[in-house]
């Protein structure tokens, strides 16, 4: 199967931009409005164009995307490309920036295939190139965030006192919230993860299944999670798909665009 994006021609229809004929404008004002605005609506209708052909390949990216449920297992994905992923792990925002998350790529197929039985049996995480693990921190300490503010200090040479007072801020907000709320919350830095890490494999042709159907206890031991001081919350399976994977055909099942988008 070819998964070569399809060509498309963004050709737009060709505009006339001739100005009407007015009897009240001269020949030689007529020349020169022409030579004032043409170029300036020349320029702008090729700018709309960029952006039109640039919109139209995100979306076909976007649609290229799925969730894979059967990897090819005899290909790797290659070190540039994980490496882009860890990058974009990384580079994800996070809520202050404090970065709650880790993630652990496995590669290791014989570690891959015990995976299965704590991921409800689904057969991806065996045959994937990488199986990638969002872990979030078992705790947000005093520490920790202290360790954030110097680290802005150190690469930003930003002077500690300014910002002493965002960082007493921090740690007085965070030790105000329950376990269970800070928990909450580094979850969802945890998604957003996700969320970008698929849409950075949309863009590099890496294909994916996110997946959530797995024991995060079971993942947490195996993986001795407890001596990072941290709990598996995703997994993301990458690799690339089978050529008989029958879910790269099915078309996506989506609302209508109306549905879900309210123009306030
Ligand atoms: C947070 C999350 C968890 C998911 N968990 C699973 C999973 O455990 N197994 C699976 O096969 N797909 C899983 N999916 C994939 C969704 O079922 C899939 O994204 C959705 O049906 C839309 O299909 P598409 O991604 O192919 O467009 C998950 C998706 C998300 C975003």
């Amino acid at each position: 199967m070819n998964y070569q994006l399809p060509t498309t021609n963004y050709q737009l229809p060709t505009t006339n931009y001739q100005p009407a004929r007015t009897s009240f404008v001269t020949g030689k004002l007529l020349t020169s409005l022409i030579h004032q605005y043409l170029p300036l609506a020349v320029m702008s209708v090729s700018l709309r164009q960029k952006k039109m052909i640039m919109a139209s390949e995100t979306l076909e990216k976007l649609n290229w995307r799925y969730a894979t449920k059967k990897f090819d297992k005899s290909q790797t994905l290659s070190e540039e490309k994980i490496e882009i992923l860890k990058q974009a792990f990384n580079l994800t925002a996070t809520s202050y920036g404090l970065q709650p998350i880790k993630m652990i790529s496995i590669k290791d197929k014989e570690v891959q295939a015990q995976l299965v039985p704590f991921t409800m049996q689904q057969q991806q995480v065996a045959d994937a190139s990488h199986v990638l693990v969002l872990c979030v921190e078992k705790t947000i300490s005093k520490h920790y965030i202290k360790e954030y503010f110097s680290r802005v200090a150190t690469i930003r040479n930003t002077p500690a006192a300014i910002l002493q007072p965002f960082e007493a801020f921090l740690i007085d907000s965070f030790s105000e919230k329950e376990t269970s709320e800070i928990r909450q919350w580094m979850e969802k830095q945890a998604y957003i993860a996700l969320g970008n890490l698929l849409t950075v494999c949309a863009y590099e042709q890496i294909d994916a299944c996110p997946i959530e159907g797995f024991e995060p206890e079971a993942y947490d031991t195996f993986l001795e999670l407890d001596k990072r001081n941290l709990n598996s919350v995703l997994v993301l399976a990458v690799g690339h798909r089978a050529e008989d994977d029958m879910f790269a055909t099915m078309k996506k099942v989506r609302k209508g665009v109306d549905n879900v988008v309210i123009d306030y």
